[in-house]
């Protein structure tokens, strides 16, 4: 029997004969594509400005250099999150400074984050764990009182709403980070997007995202067609015209991968709630989410890896969503954080389990995994 994934992309013919279509015209890097999709995420999320780039953690760098992140800054975000979400932050020379979750969204809370800010802080980034919104307005009142940046990491929420807005709208931010990885919302492979209203923050994301070299009209026609000037040390995180073709064919269809992602939950809802052993995640009223994973709770942490293994042995594609970031050897060692301190998110980490979840399952892979769960947890 073929593994199921715990995610995976959705690529159809359409897809293929748009990419297929850019191989073939004269831009395969740099043309016209790019801009279109950029156009194409501004109208989806209601943001002003989108920037595309080569993958959503070239975002989130790109998204601290544009917000001034530097040596000696404090960036708050959570623990709970894929270690990308902090790595941002020290590229830059900052300071990750996490803030323990909320234990029903795993999201980070705000009330706690009122307690990590000092004098360094300069931004939040909040994560919206497996596509369920963080509570946005909330965040942006306390970053406002404090003079503070923020940047979503939305890599998991392309398709997420939140009160009156979508996800990318950067309506309660200053710039939102999208992954366009294959077993987010939608692919170009690999590629991400930074969103944003701001034109100043949106003009430095340009220049950065390639090499910082600018084209200064006045001074090309002063020298030459050719001149071009290097003012900022940037980095070549351009993304391609046929990925960009892929995501726009993709995103002509997101609305329907999470309709089908939700059809997909309320099956698990219906099979697997009786399980009085296990926890499964809910949807505050204020959003919608998009569901990025499905991640169930162990109530017994001492019970995880034997249900695990015995799911993997059944060919169900589980993961773990995530090994707090705090606790990964390098910050352990280079930033001196320690077993005990995020105890929420650790507690969470013990008992998750991410089950497979992604617009392609089949009603009967459903039942086979609810099945198993079932024989293993209520025999
Ligand atoms: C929360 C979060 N942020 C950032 C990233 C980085 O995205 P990418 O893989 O496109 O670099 C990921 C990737 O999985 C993620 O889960």
């Amino acid at each position: 029997m073929k593994l199921i994934p715990y995610s995976r992309q959705c690529i159809d013919e359409s897809d293929i004969r748009q990419v297929v279509k850019t191989l073939r015209s004269d831009w395969i890097t740099q043309g016209p594509r790019i801009n279109e999709f950029e156009c194409a995420l501004s109208k989806y999320t209601g943001a002003k400005y989108a920037v595309a780039v080569a993958n959503g953690t070239a975002g989130l760098h790109l998204a601290c250099l544009a917000a001034g992140i530097k040596k000696g800054d404090e960036v708050i975000t959570s623990p709970m999150t894929f270690v990308a979400s902090a790595n941002c932050i020290l590229y830059c020379g900052g300071k990750p400074v996490f803030t323990d979750i909320q234990e029903d969204t795993q999201n980070i809370d705000p009330e706690e984050i009122i307690d990590k800010i000092t004098k360094n802080s300069k931004a939040i980034i909040p994560v919206h764990f497996a596509g369920h919104p963080c509570d946005l307005k909330r965040i942006q009142s306390i970053a406002k009182k404090h003079n503070l940046i923020v940047i979503e990491d939305a890599a998991h929420a392309l398709g997420a709403e939140y009160r009156d807005s979508k996800i990318g709208s950067c309506k309660y931010s200053d710039m939102a980070v999208f992954s366009f990885h294959p077993v987010k919302s939608i692919t170009t492979g690999e590629g991400g997007a930074v969103l944003t209203n701001r034109k100043d923050l949106y003009k430095r994301l340009l220049l950065l995202r390639n090499h910082g070299i600018a084209k200064d009209r006045k001074k090309i026609k002063k020298t030459g067609s050719w001149y071009y000037e290097m003012q900022h040390l940037g980095f070549n995180y351009r993304i391609t015209d046929f990925q960009c073709a892929l995501g726009i064919s993709q995103l002509g269809k997101i609305d329907k991968f999470i309709d089908k992602k939700r059809k997909i939950v309320k099956l698990y809802d219906r099979n697997l709630s009786q399980i009085s052993t296990i926890i499964l995640p809910k949807e505050r009223n204020y959003v919608k989410s998009s569901w990025h994973i499905y991640c169930i709770r162990l109530k017994n942490a001492s019970v995880r890896r034997f249900v695990f293994d015995k799911l993997k042995k059944y060919h169900i594609g589980i993961q773990v969503h995530y090994i707090p970031v705090h606790l990964q050897p390098y910050y352990r060692k280079n930033l001196g954080y320690k077993k005990g301190d995020y105890p929420k998110a650790e507690r969470y980490y013990s008992k998750a389990i991410t089950i497979p979840l992604f617009p392609g399952l089949t009603n009967r892979e459903v039942e086979y995994i609810c099945s198993n769960i079932k024989r293993i947890l209520c025999q």
